[in-house]
Formats: C-alpha cells, structure tokens, sequence
C-alpha cells in the first residue's frame, strides 16, 4: 500500500517529468521555444552563427551539430557574453543596421541559461530543418566574374599582411554595377576583401614606375567592402556604381591563416544594370594622412573631414584603421548647426573590416558635414600593437596606420561634372 507521503514523492517527481511540458503549455511555447540545443538554441545558431560557423566557412569551428555546440560551450559562453561574438561592435545606443548580426538581449541570454543548465540536448526529433547553404554565389548567378589572377598561398600559422593584387578588367564599355558579392575559393582563411579602382591611366604606388605620377583614389573611396558570412553590397532599386571601361581593381586582401595552408584565388561577382541608372552609388571619404601617432600614446585621437557640395543619401559607413585602431565614430554637422552622432563604434576591432549598411538611407543636405573620428592606442596594453616605441604615420602596411571615414551614398544631383568615381570633392 502506499502511504500518503509516497504518492506525494510520485506527484512531485511527476510533476518534476512533466514540468517542462507543463511550462512549455502554460507559456504557450513550442518544443522550438525550449531552452535546450534541439529547441530554441540550435535556431539561435542558426540564424546568427552558422553563416561562418560552418562547414567551409570563416569561423574556426562549426555550429551544426549538437557534439559541435557542446563541444566549445564554455568557449561560446565567454565570447557571446562578452559582446564578442557574433562579430558586431556598433552602439547599439545608435543608429539600426542592416547588416546588424548582434544578437537579441533575450537570444544572448537564452544562449547563457542553457549553458548553465549544462547545455542539454533535447529531442532531435524537435530539430528544425538544415539550412542548405550551398557553395555558389549567396546573391545568383553575376553578369561577370573577375578573379585574381594568381592563386594566393596562405600558410599555416602566423600573421599574413595584408595582400594587394591588381586585376585589369576587360569590359567594352562603362559599367554599372548593381550588386556585387566576393567569393574566395579559400573562405575559412579569407577575413575580408577591399576592393579599390584605379582608372585606366592612373596607377597607385605599387604599379607607378619611378617619376610616374601615383594616384592615391583609395584614400577617398573604394569599390567593395565584404567581409565573408556577411552579405555582399545590394544597391537599392534604380541605383548603382560606375565601373569605368578598362579600370584596374585593386584588391586588398586580409588573410588569416587556419592552422593548415590552403590556396585562394578570390573571384569578385559582379551583377550589372541594363542601361543607365536613375541614381549613382558613390563612394567618398574622410580621411587624414599627415598624422603621427607618439610612441606609448593609450589614446591618440585623430579627425577628419568631408563637406557634402551636394545633396544625397548615405546608404553605409565604413571605418578603416589598422593594429592600432582602438574607436571610431562618425557625426553629422547640418547647416543649421544640428549635430549627431551617426555611428559610433566604442571598440574597434581591426580584424574586422566591417562595412555599416544603414536600415534607412540618411538624408544629407547640401553643406553638411561628415567628421570621423577615430583614436589609436600605441600603448603596449594594445595587444596587437607590433612596436609601441615608434612613432607612427600613415601607411598601406598593417605597421603603419590609416584614417580613413569611407561612406557610400548616393548623389541627388549629378549635373554638377561628376565622374561617378566619388572623386573631386
Ligand atoms: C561573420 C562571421 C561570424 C559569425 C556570424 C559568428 N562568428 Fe564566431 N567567429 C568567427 C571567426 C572568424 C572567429 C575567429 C576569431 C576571429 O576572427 O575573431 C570566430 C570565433 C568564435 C569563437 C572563439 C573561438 C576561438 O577559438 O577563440 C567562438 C566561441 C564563437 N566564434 C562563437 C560564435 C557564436 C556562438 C556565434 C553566433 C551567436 C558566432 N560565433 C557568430 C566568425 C563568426
């Protein structure tokens, strides 16, 4: 027979099997809603994580399975609650981003109740399905392919500096270009990919001979900013960017080695417009390279500016500093006098190259003013600081330094002689 307090013990422990059903029916939640890897977790994954952290991507390990997850659950607990990942390091105080991969308060916090739980599983029955990433262009079929002409070797270990390799294309006529997306054949080495144009005619320092003039065009734009597991640049409906016959592109390429070599030979997809577009996407700068960086300086703050002469819309920002890069922010002075902060980006991370896609184009009037600002630490405390006694300048080596506000926008009015290539101002 059993005593009252045994069919007490039977109801609890009852109540203990049942109670995440329980709680999942009273909350109105679903098995997907549960705080376990086959529930709520796994799609959290999913969507925030998996575009590098998967078979063949960027990130160094996969997010796909369970075993995978459980796997390096302390080491995702460090990362997401420390802010670190998914890559992302605008103030979310500020401004709303397209390209936003930060996760939720609530998803970050789902992600460190379950591994405090001790990471359980849950039914795999509840999975949801695999997304099929596929190895092909993530934006369709592009109009044209233009890859580097070399293979890159990237070896093992160590610290690649940054790469430069020229590409002379071969269109008959002026392109516009209306979304381009880069494909390396070595994505889990590739981190990011710039790419600049250098009109025929003109040559940058690597390709001038000596007394030949150098054209520095980088400095006030570039033509692709794309970092893997992101999505390429999508001009919005009507507008795109000019590729001028027979122009060299210039990729800059940022290789982080994976422990064993691989060879890249990066392709860039570009998808063009049928006739001329109603609006162009240009590129333009702040930038500032007469400055010098002391020896030791933890906080060395350097600003520059563009003034818009004409009227437009900012589609995305892109800060660029290199080892020494510790924050960067972008404000807007209008002709009224009104100011604001526009990103502000408190800890930059050099080893990401991230471009902002604004979610509205901001609207500029003519007269405005763009300042960057951005603040080096050459301090030893910088742990990627390569030498903190040298004085430093500008320079295109990781060694050296830039300062550089790049925006993307397109322009009202173009019968004022512009040539597209957001040079001029
Ligand atoms: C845009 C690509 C990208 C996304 C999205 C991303 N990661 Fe990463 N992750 C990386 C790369 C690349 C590294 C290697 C370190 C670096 O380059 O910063 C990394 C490193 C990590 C590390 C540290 C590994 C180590 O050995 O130090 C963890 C943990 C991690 N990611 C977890 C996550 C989680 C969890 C998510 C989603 C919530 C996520 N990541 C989203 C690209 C990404």
């Amino acid at each position: 027979m059993m005593s009252a307090r045994g069919v007490a013990i039977g109801a609890v422990v009852g109540a203990i099997l049942m109670g995440s059903f329980w709680i999942a029916v009273a909350m109105g939640t679903s098995p997907s809603d549960e705080l376990v890897y086959h529930g709520r977790i796994g799609r959290i994954f999913r969507e925030s994580c998996q575009t590098c952290h998967r078979e063949g991507g960027i990130g160094p390990f996969t997010l796909e399975t369970y075993e995978s997850a459980y796997l390096y659950r302390d080491l995702i607990g460090f990362m997401v609650g420390e802010g670190r990942m998914p890559p992302w390091f605008a103030n979310r105080a500020v401004g709303t981003w397209d390209n936003d991969r930060s996760l939720s308060d609530g998803d970050k916090e789902a992600i460190l109740a379950w591994i405090a739980d001790g990471a359980p599983e849950g039914d795999p029955a509840h999975a949801p399905a695999p997304i099929d990433w596929g190895d092909g262009w993530q934006l369709g079929e592009p109009d044209a392919v233009v890859q580097i002409e070399e293979p890159f070797y990237v070896p093992a270990d160590g610290v690649v500096d940054y790469q430069y390799l020229y590409v002379k294309t071969d269109f008959p006529e002026d392109r516009w270009v209306s979304k381009m997306e880069v494909r390396p054949t070595a994505p889990e080495a590739m981190h990011h990919v710039l790419v600049f144009i250098e009109p025929p005619g003109a040559k940058s320092a690597r390709r001038a001979e000596p007394g030949e003039p150098i054209w520095m065009g980088g400095l006030s734009g570039y033509f692709a900013a794309i970092v893997p597991g992101f999505t390429g640049n999508t001009y919005p409906e009507g507008s795109a960017k000019l590729l001028p016959k027979g122009a060299w592109l210039k990729f800059q390429l940022h290789y982080t080695p994976k422990g064993e070599p691989v060879v890249d030979q990066t392709m860039l997809g570009l998808h063009f417009m049928d006739g001329e577009p109603e609006w162009v996407v240009e590129t333009g700068s702040a930038f500032d390279t007469r400055f010098e960086i002391p020896p030791g300086a933890p906080d060395h703050e350097v600003s520059a500016e563009y003034t818009f002469v004409r009227s437009g819309r900012l589609l995305s920002l892109f800060p660029h500093m290199h080892l020494r890069g510790k924050s960067f922010k972008f404000e807007i002075e209008y002709p009224d006098g009104r100011s604001e902060t526009i990103l502000d980006v408190p800890s930059y991370d050099f080893n990401w190259q991230l471009p902002y896609h604004l979610e509205e184009p901001l609207r500029v009037p003519a007269g405005a003013r763009l300042i960057a600002t951005g603040t080096f630490d050459n301090s030893s405390a910088n742990r990627f600081n390569p030498d903190p006694s040298s004085t430093v300048r500008f320079g295109e080596q990781t060694f050296e330094e830039m300062m550089i506000g790049y925006f993307d926008w397109i322009v009202d009015d173009l019968a004022e002689g512009s040539d597209g290539t957001g040079e001029g101002h």
